[in-house]
């Protein structure tokens, strides 16, 4: 991803499009914060593309919000084009999402992955910072398990980190938080399956930090004291509301990922 100049915009409009709930509000760029309360709809079952869109609409009426939005979906999207479907409706596959986002929503829109708005969100606002030179690794607990990767502040986009095959199956399906809830799992069984995992990537990548986000990071003192890698190991600052920031800063931004 090229360097980006950030437009004079210091409010835009994040979405960020879950298993469950389609999340959204208006962010002030400058501190990375909401400045509204962050509405949550219910991701309309199933969630087609054009069922989806219809919500961001619905979002962006509730606070009659006109100007820019930036779009955060659990899929691959590689110039505005949905690339993979493993935790979102299989009809998202080969859609246009910028075309299908900009048209519901009557204006240019930017769509990325979650995981990459998530991890943009804690670089540019989070405790992360303090690695942006470095190499670090977003990974974010949920449904699936969503990844990040950063080498001295740029994204690798779309690293799909949660699918690497352990154990035999993709990783996000035996230490996603959805695992742990699904097998009625200790915080500390669960955590040993999250370090095996962090200690497989740590293998892989040598990053500096691995940034631990989703809605587990607000529970981190269950499992932090489990995990042992030679990495940092960082809570996400913006807990929840990383994929909404991060889908706004992503929008304010000039090219395409
Ligand atoms: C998807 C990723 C997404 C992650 C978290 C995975 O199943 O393949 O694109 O970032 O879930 O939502």
């Amino acid at each position: 991803m090229a360097k980006k100049k950030t437009k004079t915009q210091p409010h835009v409009f994040g979405i960020d499009v879950g298993g469950s709930g389609v999340k959204g509000g208006v962010v002030d760029l400058s501190k990375g914060k909401l400045v509204t309360d962050r509405h949550r709809i219910p991701t309309p079952q199933p969630a087609t593309p054009k069922a989806v869109a219809a919500v961001t609409r619905q979002l962006v009426d509730h606070f009659s919000w006109g100007g820019a939005v930036g779009v955060a979906i659990p899929a691959i999207v590689r110039h505005g084009v949905v690339h993979s479907a493993a935790n979102i409706d299989k009809s998202w596959m080969g859609v246009d999402a910028v075309k299908r986002f900009s048209k519901a929503l009557d204006r240019p829109t930017r769509v990325l992955n979650d995981a990459d708005a998530a991890g943009l969100a804690e670089l540019h606002y989070g405790e992360a910072k303090a690695y942006a030179d470095g190499v670090v690794i977003l990974l974010t607990f949920g449904t699936g398990i969503g990844s990040a990767i950063f080498v001295e502040g740029e994204l690798l986009p779309n690293s799909e980190l949660g699918h690497l095959e352990l154990r035999g199956d993709d990783a996000e399906h035996w230490a996603s938080a959805k695992a742990r809830e699904d097998g009625k799992l200790s915080w500390k069984a669960w955590a040993a399956r999250v370090n095996e995992y962090l200690n497989h990537l740590e293998f892989l990548f040598s990053p500096d930090a691995f940034i631990i986000g989703g809605g587990v990071s607000r529970r981190s003192q269950q499992f932090f004291p489990y995990l042992n890698t030679s990495a940092r190991i960082i809570a996400a600052e913006l807990e929840n509301r990383a994929g909404v920031v991060g889908a706004a800063w992503y929008a304010a931004q000039e090219g395409t990922l």
